[in-house]
């Protein structure tokens, strides 16, 4: 019997040990848009985001190293744990912190509502999410918002400007917290622009943000030459008219700096009608000196341009823009990623990356590297010796080997139930309308995005879909495509 206990112990560890690094070499995320992601040290953080039906009810948490990006055909990604059973969308996130190695999370939808918060911390130290308490000596607590996008500035205090609030009303506050003391505060409205969604802000090293673009009232675009910009370290409101080749207006676009002061805007689209028809903006790539008091450029990248994307992630690690996911206009979510060399005003969408995208020679990387490494090569010695165990003791083992229990049905029971009563309509205009899912059998697991999918309701998936991490029919990039193009979406 002490054999036997043996072999069950190799083979549980040997189990444990392999599915481990199969989930951290193999992890793929679907596709989505209106993700929210950071930039910490070498990582791109993401969490969340709209994605394909049927949706998962907890959003995957995940990031990028960039240290190691080579190719964009094959994406350094690790699969991290994400909070409680938390879905979110539609939130901005920035690096916060005193040392900048904290994902801060502000806004967004998030469902359920028991479980969300208005902002919640990922701690990439030790790996653990927390939900800070803040200080409302000085400001009350803000309303939530979302389609906005936050900036740190050095000291670590983020500014929220604008976006739109659980009732679907557009605002044009600034809302500051302090992610080292944690505390709320209010910037001026004296001379702040009209209220708006979906534009870009990015702060310069003077401390100024520039904010551009995006969508106001009555579905008003915001001219690409009227520049708002706020300074951090004055506290004051300064709007500027940029000159130059100026691109058309668009929300849901993505703007990075480069360390020699241009702003690279990418992407973007407009809602042409009621009914929520987007089309792409044009031109896909333009440049905003900061330099020469805000003039436009329309340069052309040579390369292969991605499709025409909106509501996607944009970082700029070194010299190369790193684009990922978002909604491929008439198409929709998309799961990869772009780079474009920035390098020297010369614009480039390059595929293989000669040079590390990031600075190399960081020690955690080489530690998961090894790490990985020692974990397959120790999984595979302990499945080979498992075997071998398991062999020799076939006749013993019979009436011994179980299915794990988070497989079992009642696993499964429990979480087809959390999803259930956790599901609630999701739109990215409207917050407030929280759909009964007990009433109406046609919405069970499927929270519609009314301007993404329309809801089908397939049995199949409830019944075959037992194992939650292996991705549905539904979520995989083959079937989408397929879908997309016999529907002519
Ligand atoms: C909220 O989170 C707690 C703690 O993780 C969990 O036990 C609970 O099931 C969650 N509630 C819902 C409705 O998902
Ligand atoms: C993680 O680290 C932070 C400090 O960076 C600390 O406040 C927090 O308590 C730690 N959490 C755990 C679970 O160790
Ligand atoms: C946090 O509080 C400390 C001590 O009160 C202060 O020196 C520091 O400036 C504060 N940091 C921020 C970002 O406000
Ligand atoms: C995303 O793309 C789909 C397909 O083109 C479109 O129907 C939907 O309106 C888009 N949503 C947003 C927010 O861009």
């Amino acid at each position: 019997m002490a054999s036997l206990s043996l072999v069950q112990l190799i083979l549980s560890i040997a189990l444990v040990l392999s599915s481990f690094v199969l989930d951290v070499i193999c992890f793929t995320p679907p596709p989505r848009f209106a993700q929210t992601s950071a930039l910490i040290g070498n990582n791109i953080y993401f969490m969340g985001g709209v994605v394909p039906l049927p949706d998962p009810i907890i959003s995957d948490f995940f990031c990028l190293n960039t240290a190691v990006l080579t190719s964009t055909a094959s994406i350094p990604w690790t699969e991290l744990t994400g909070l409680d059973n938390l879905f979110t969308t539609w939130g901005t996130a920035v690096a916060g912190g005193a040392n900048k190695d904290q994902f801060v999370l502000f806004g967004g939808q998030m469902t359920p509502a028991e479980n969300s918060s208005l902002v919640i911390v990922y701690d990439t130290n030790n790996n653990t999410w927390s939900k800070p308490v803040i200080s409302t000596s000085s400001a009350p607590e803000p309303a939530r918002k979302q389609q906005t996008q936050a900036v740190i500035d050095s000291s670590g205090k983020m500014y929220i400007f604008g976006g739109s609030t659980s009732d679907n009303s557009l605002v044009n506050d600034m809302v500051i917290l302090d992610t080292v003391n944690w505390s709320w505060s209010t910037g001026t409205q004296d001379g702040a622009p009209d209220a708006r969604s979906d534009f870009s802000a990015t702060i310069l090293n003077n401390g100024v943000i520039v904010y551009i673009g995006g969508n106001g009232l009555n579905n008003r675009y915001v001219p690409m030459s009227q520049i708002n910009t706020y300074d951090t370290i004055s506290a004051t409101w300064v709007n500027k008219e940029a000159t130059g080749d100026i691109p058309n207006p668009r929300g849901g676009h993505s703007a990075v700096l480069t360390s020699d002061g241009r702003i690279i805007m990418y992407g973007g689209a407009l809602s042409i009608s009621a009914d929520g028809q987007y089309t792409a903006a044009s031109p896909d790539i333009a440049v905003l000196d900061t330099n020469s008091n805000f003039v436009w450029s329309q340069p052309k990248a040579s390369g292969t341009s991605p499709p025409q994307i909106a509501y996607h992630s944009a970082t700029l690690v070194g010299d190369h823009m790193i684009i990922s996911f978002g909604n491929v206009t008439n198409k929709g979510p998309s799961a990869d990623v772009y780079v474009l060399d920035t390098r020297d005003n010369g614009y480039k969408w390059i595929t293989s990356i000669d040079a590390p995208v990031a600075s190399s020679g960081n020690q955690s990387n080489v530690g998961v590297i090894v790490g990985i490494t020692v974990g397959v090569i120790v999984g595979l010695i302990l499945i080979g010796g498992g075997l071998f165990w398991f062999y020799r003791n076939r006749k013993m083992m019979e009436d011994v080997i179980e299915t794990p229990g988070e497989f079992t049905d009642a696993g499964f029971t429990r979480r087809y139930e959390t999803m259930n009563s956790a599901t609630t309509s999701q739109t990215s205009h409207d917050l407030s309308k929280l759909s009964n899912t007990e009433s109406d059998p046609s919405r069970e697991f499927h929270p519609s995005y009314s301007h993404n999918f329309p809801v089908q309701h397939d049995p199949e998936i409830e019944d075959d879909d037992k194992e939650f991490r292996i991705l549905p029919q539904e979520l995989q990039p083959e079937y989408l495509e397929k879908k997309f193009n016999n529907n002519n979406i």
